[in-house]
C-alpha cells in the first residue's frame, strides 16, 4: 500500500485543506504516515504570511529531498499559500520538487501525485534523481471565483472545520492573503448545512466555520430582519440536533455589526470565545495598515460582546514594528492589551512581504526593536493570560473531552467553551464527552479538574 506524509504549516484554513487532501489520499488507498522517510508521496502545505514560515518550508524539503537519494520513485509536492505565490520559481530553489499546486488547487493534489508516483513504480528510475517532474499548478480554476471547491466532510476528532468562505478583499497593507487565496467567495447555506449534518451524524459534537473574514461570509445578500446571512447561518446550524458547540474564525471589525454581537446572548451553543485580530492599538499604525476601523470601535465591539457573554474568552492577533511605528504608538498597542484584558495574543514581529505596499514603506523597523517590542509584550500578554487562567480555579466548567492528554496518557485533555485547555483525571469519561467539572488549579497555561460526577 503507497503511503503519504502531509505536514502543514500556517492557519486553520490550512489544516482543512490538508484534511481534505489527506482524505483523497486514504479514498486512493493510500495510508498516511507520521515519518517522512517512509512516504512515497511527501506534501508540504505552505504558508505565506510570514518570510519566516516560508524558511521553513523550504529547509524541511529541501532536508526531506536530499535524504531521498535511496528512495528516488518518491514524490515532492508544495501545496498552499507560498505555491500559489511563488510558482514554477520553487522548482529553482529546489530542483528535485516534483508538484507546486496553488491554493485554488487542492482537488488537484492527489491525482497529479498519484500517477507520477505509478509511473515512477513501474519505471522505477535506476539513479537518484537530482530534479523533479517541475509539474506546477497555481491558476485559479475557470470558475473559483463563484464556488470553493467540493468538499468532502472530514472528521479528525469531536471536532471539525468547516470553510463556509474563502479569499479576502480587504487588502491590509502588511499582507500578502488576498493575493494568495483571491476573491471573497462563500459557499451556499444548504451546503454547509448537509456537511455539518454528517459531521454530527459521524461522532462530532463542535464545529469552527472557518473563512478569511468569516463575518462577511454572503456578504452581498441584503440582511433579513435586520440580521446578515453569517447570523443567518450561525442561527441555522445552531437548529441542528446533536451538535453541541459552534465556534467560527477569524472575524474582522469591518461588517461585525449589532446583529452578531447579539448571537452571543441567545445562542448557547456559540462558545464563549472569539479570536478578534486587533493588530495594533494606535490609529494611526491602523490607517497605515490600512486596517478601516479605529482602536474606539474595536474596543466598544469587546465591551458590547462581554456585555451580551459575560464569561467570553477573546483572544487577538497583534504586529509589532510595522514600518513608522514610534515608541508612542507601541505604547498605545501595550495600553490596549491592558485595557481588554486578553485571555491570550499572537504577536507577530512584522514581516515585509513582496508585493505588499508595506513593503516599499519608508521607516522599516529594525529587527532588534522589532525582537524588544515583542519580548515586552509577551509579558504583559503572558501575565493577563495566566491571571485570567488563575481566576477560573474553583469555577464549574463544561469540557468536550477531546482524548488522552498529551503530556501523560492516564489522564484525559478537553476544552472549555472559552477554549482553554483542562487536563483531567479518567474517570469514566470518553473523546466525545460534555463532562462538567470543576477546576481545581492552574499552571499558568493548562488547568486541571476532578470530574464533578
Ligand atoms: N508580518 C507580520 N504578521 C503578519 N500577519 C499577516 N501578515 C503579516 C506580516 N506581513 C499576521 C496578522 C494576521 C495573522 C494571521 O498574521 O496579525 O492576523
Ligand atoms: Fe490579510 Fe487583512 Fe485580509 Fe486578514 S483582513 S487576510 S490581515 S488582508
Amino acid at each position: 500500500m503507497p503511503s503519504a506524509y502531509i505536514k502543514t504549516y500556517g492557519c486553520q484554513m490550512n489544516e482543512r485543506d490538508s484534511e481534505q487532501v489527506a482524505a483523497m489520499f486514504l479514498a486512493g488507498g493510500y495510508k498516511l504516515v507520521d515519518d517522512p522517510k517512509h512516504a512515497d508521496v511527501v506534501l508540504i502545505n505552505t504558508c505565506s504570511v510570514r518570510e519566516k514560515a516560508e524558511l521553513k518550508a523550504l529547509g524541511k524539503m529541501g532536508l526531506l529531498c536530499a535524504a531521498s537519494v535511496s528512495r528516488p520513485w518518491v514524490v515532492f509536492g508544495f501545496m498552499g499559500c507560498m505555491s500559489e505565490s511563488r510558482g514554477k520559481e520553487l522548482f529553482r530553489e529546489i530542483p528535485r520538487l516534483d508538484v507546486v499546486t496553488g491554493t485554488h488547487r487542492f482537488h488537484r493534489v492527489f491525482s497529479l501525485c498519484d500517477s507520477l508516483l505509478r509511473d515512477r513504480l513501474n519505471n522505477p528510475p535506476v539513479v537518484p534523481l537530482r530534479r523533479g517532474a517541475h509539474i506546477c499548478e497555481v491558476q485559479p480554476d475557470e470558475q473559483a471565483h463563484n464556488f470553493i471547491r467540493d468538499h468532502l466532510p472530514m472528521r479528525t476528532s469531536c471536532s471539525a472545520f468547516v470553510s463556509i468562505m474563502q479569499g479576502c478583499e480587504m487588502r491590509c497593507s502588511y499582507c500578502i492573503v488576498p493575493s494568495t487565496r483571491g476573491v471573497e467567495r462563500s459557499r451556499p447555506a444548504a451546503d454547509i448545512i448537509a456537511e455539518i449534518r454528517e459531521l454530527v451524524a459521524n461522532g462530532v459534537k463542535e464545529v469552527t466555520l472557518l473563512g478569511q473574514i468569516v463575518n462577511r461570509y454572503g456578504k452581498d445578500e441584503p440582511p433579513v430582519n435586520g440580521r446578515s446571512s453569517f447570523v443567518r447561518l450561525l442561527e441555522a446550524v445552531h437548529e441542528i440536533d446533536g451538535l453541541e458547540r459552534i465556534r467560527f474564525t477569524s472575524p474582522h471589525p469591518i461588517g461585525f455589526r449589532e446583529d452578531l454581537v447579539r448571537a452571543f446572548s441567545y445562542l448557547p451553543k456559540l462558545c464563549s470565545h472569539i479570536h478578534f485580530p486587533m493588530q495594533s492599538g494606535s490609529d494611526r499604525i491602523l490607517q497605515l495598515m490600512r486596517r478601516p476601523y479605529k482602536q474606539a470601535k474595536y474596543l466598544a465591539l469587546c465591551d458590547a460582546m462581554r456585555n451580551a457573554r459575560p464569561d467570553l474568552a477573546i483572544t487577538t492577533d497583534i504586529i509589532v514594528g510595522f514600518p513608522g511605528e514610534t515608541e508612542e504608538d507601541y505604547l498605545l498597542t501595550k495600553q490596549a492589551v491592558e485595557r481588554v484584558q486578553f485571555d491570550n495574543a499572537f504577536i507577530f514581529q512584522y514581516s515585509p512581504r513582496r508585493g505588499t505596499p508595506a513593503a516599499e514603506m519608508p521607516n522599516q523597523i529594525c529587527l532588534r526593536e522589532k525582537e524588544a517590542r515583542n519580548h515586552d509584550l509577551l509579558d504583559t500578554v503572558n501575565r493577563i493570560a495566566i491571571a485570567r487562567n488563575a481566576a477560573l480555579v474553583g469555577t464549574r466548567q463544561t469540557i468536550l473531552v477531546e482524548g488522552p492528554s498529551k503530556t501523560n496518557p492516564t489522564r484525559l485533555q478537553g476544552r472549555t467553551s472559552q477554549n482553554k485547555p483542562v487536563i483531567i483525571e479518567q474517570g469514566s469519561a470518553r473523546a466525545g464527552d460534555l463532562v462538567p467539572v470543576l477546576i481545581s488549579e492552574s499552571s499558568g497555561f493548562t488547568l486541571y479538574a476532578g470530574q464533578t460526577y
